[in-house]
């Protein structure tokens, strides 16, 4: 083995406000073999995390539950901690965001932002709600949605049709809170610039992630970079931004300032920034932009170094489907563990987990099956029955090898290299394909020498036999390790010592005595999952709380909410619904902004024999000098039922594809070859 590597590693930082569950897990279960790995390779690896402790939704829960948020995320912070441990998940330190450490660096990266004159300031129309007295984020406003007239809707998209929208194009809107209805205020921003790390980002993504990961992040490299919007008012759980009073910095500020928060609290700070110290993320692929753009552009502002690489893994399917609370598929780490153990969920995670952003699929009756049959029938099964037959039979005592057992644990010892690159690489399932072959050797070996037969004739040559197969035992069990920390233990005190690297797997056991057996991993049964699935089913009625957005979803609004973003395709609709759009040709006559509104273009159109129309479209982001638009012929829905909005009737709609501010353009029909996106 090479020199001893130094290595800092991070997974994400849970919010404080929910609970961990099993899609979570999926992370912080392969964060924890890799860490484990690498500390049994003897390299030194220092595993950092923290809960995530500020925002809107920890202050609202906080105040609904008639608490502190100090109060909340202190207990959050125990029950988080309390599952990790159980799942035998094992941090170096496991910290808060709302800390001094956190202020203090997080306030230190943001001045040095500011020095270089990184920071903006741009004032936007915001819903405040003049009751709770305080700016409403888009989750916590509903009221009718401007496309489609569904009530009951969130202030940033429609559940029913798929738009996405201002808040303050909501009709008849109502703060979720105390129901009131906000007004159109004004707020100052702080907006964290990119485009002065242009050159710099463009350079570093593709080599600090993987190239699919690059391959999309570098799409927003064609144009200028936008910068994110990194204040929030008062009231705020978070840290007032230096010189702005009552402005703070929104959670994801300081939330990955958190880890080296972590890491200083542990007293190893100096890691952060050591040239000869390696620095992983792994991070869910919602969350890829704050930690490949945003963060490296947030360290190299302050001079800090940033991560070496960032590991990006899949989503979490239960059945090939989303988790779902009604389903009892969106399961608690708590809920899983009263019904079952934590190895199966380990094991069967590493069977699946390929090092890939590709989501992995906890199929039920296929973790039942392979747990049972891979893990207890099969590589349990070598060290019950070889070491209780040993024990009961034999005196307990471990013998010398013969030619065939000691190529059977050769083997075992050659295929170590093979498997620790397949854990270097995060290739897990490929590490436990190895290792169950090494086991099917074994189970062969045993097999086909019989000793349930020769123990009534033969001890010794029995006694051979049960060497070598609780040797090749041991082998695995060293190399299952990261994956299963209690159960290697337990089999390392069967073989009476006290410390197992991954360099013991080539120092074979003979000639000496055998710990007591003790019961290693048991099996798991169908019962056990129905009844966890019935546990975490929520009834209906019980669902409606704000924290149940999804991880995934709530970060990819959120990546919205700082920066633009793609929508999704819409449903398939059939030719007749179609045929029933009346498309027109306008002329632009003229096109201005709307007051208070940060979406909205109201068009004047000239529409030959229809007459004039004046369409109001949400825009804006898309064309920055609006008269430039005046003269272009465009596209228009005629036959549209007429709309009134706040802002005015809106008497029609402008076709548009693709992002507004990004790649998208409204449709004119005199670009050279018909119809055609306009480049503006
Ligand atoms: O997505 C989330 O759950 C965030 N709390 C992750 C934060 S990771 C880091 F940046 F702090
Ligand atoms: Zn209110």
């Amino acid at each position: 083995m090479g020199e001893k590597r130094k290595i800092v590693v991070t997974s994400a930082l849970p919010y404080a406000n929910g609970d961990i569950h099993i899609g979570h897990l999926v992370e912080y279960i392969q964060t924890d073999f890799w860490v484990r790995f690498q500390k049994m390779r003897g390299n030194e690896c220092v595993y950092v995390c923290a809960d995530d402790t500020h925002g809107t939704p920890i202050m609202i829960r906080a105040r609904k539950e008639g608490i502190t948020p100090e109060e909340l995320i202190a207990r959050s912070h125990a029950e988080h901690l309390k599952d990790f441990t159980d799942f035998q998940i094992k941090f170096d330190n496991y910290y808060t965001t709302n800390s001094p450490e956190n202020k203090e660096l997080s306030e230190q990266i943001y001045k040095a932002a500011e020095a270089k004159g990184y920071i903006t300031r741009k004032t936007t129309p915001q819903l405040y709600c003049e009751k709770c007295k305080m700016f409403l984020p888009d989750r916590f406003v509903k009221g009718v949605c401007p496309k489609c007239g569904a009530p009951d809707q969130y202030g940033d998209s429609c559940d029913k049709c798929g738009a996405t929208y201002g808040a303050e194009e909501l009709g008849s809107p109502k703060c979720t809170t105390c129901g009131a209805t906000p007004v159109v205020k004004d707020s100052e921003h702080l907006y964290w610039e990119l485009e002065p790390q242009h050159d710099y980002l463009e350079k570093w993504i593709p080599d600090h992630t993987t190239s699919d990961v690059s391959n999309k992040l570098l799409e927003w490299f064609k144009e200028p970079l936008r910068g994110w919007c990194i204040s929030r008012d008062a009231p705020y759980f978070g840290f007032e931004i230096p010189g702005c009073k009552d402005k703070y910095f929104y959670v994801w500020v300081d939330a990955p300032v958190g880890y080296i928060a972590s890491l200083k609290n542990a007293g190893k700070f100096e890691m952060w920034n050591d040239p000869n110290v390696e620095l992983y993320h792994f991070i869910g692929k919602d969350i890829i932009r704050f930690h490949c753009l945003f963060w490296p552009g947030m360290l190299n502002s302050a001079g800090f170094k940033g991560p070496t690489k960032v590991f990006v893994h899949g989503f979490l399917t239960v059945n090939g489907e989303k988790m779902s609370k009604s389903k009892g598929t969106f399961v608690s780490a708590r809920t899983y563990l009263d019904n079952l153990p934590p190895e199966a969920l380990r094991y069967y995670y590493a069977a699946k987990l390929g090092g890939t952003t590709d989501d992995i699929d906890l199929n039920l009756a296929d973790f039942v099956q392979r747990v049972n049959s891979d893990l207890v029938g099969k590589i349990t099964n070598i060290a019950s029955r070889g070491g209780q037959m040993l024990q009961k039979k034999l005196g307990g005592r471990l013998g010398t090898m013969d030619e065939e057992g000691r190529a059977l644990v050769e083997k075992c010892v050659a295929a170590g290299e093979t498997i620790a690159r397949h854990f270097e690489d995060r290739r897990f399932n490929q590490a436990v394909v190895e290792i169950c072959r090494l086991a099917d050797a074994a189970n062969e070996y045993f097999d086909k020498r019989e000793p349930w037969k020769t123990v009534k004739t033969d001890e010794e040559t029995t006694r051979t036999t049960l060497t070598a197969a609780l040797n090749a035992f041991r082998i695995i069990a060293i190399y299952l390790k990261p994956v299963l920390p209690a159960y290697a233990d337990k089999a390392m005190k069967l073989f009476g010592e006290c410390e197992w690297t991954w360099a013991s797997a080539g120092e074979p056991k003979e000639n000496c005595a055998l710990g007591e057996y003790e019961y290693l991993a048991s099996r798991v049964d169908m019962k056990q999952v129905e009844a966890m699935v019935e546990a975490a089913k929520v009834k209906p009625g019980e669902s409606g709380e704000v924290s149940h957005e999804s991880r995934a979803s709530k970060n990819k609004r959120e990546e919205k909410e700082v920066s633009g973003e793609v929508a999704p395709l819409k449903s398939e609709i059939a030719f007749p619904d179609f045929e029933k759009l009346d498309l027109r040709i306008g002329v632009v006559e003229s096109c201005e902004t709307v007051p208070k509104s940060s979406k909205l273009l109201k068009f004047v159109l000239d529409a030959g024999s229809l007459g004039k129309r004046t369409i109001f479209s949400g825009i804006r982001q898309a064309y920055p000098e609006p008269d430039k638009l005046v003269g272009k012929e465009v596209v228009f829905v005629a036959n549209l039922a007429p709309r009134k909005m706040s802002v005015g009737v809106s008497e029609g709609m402008i076709l548009f594809a693709g992002e507004p501010g990004v790649n998208g353009g409204v449709l004119s029909p005199s670009s050279d070859a018909g119809a055609g996106v306009a480049a503006t």
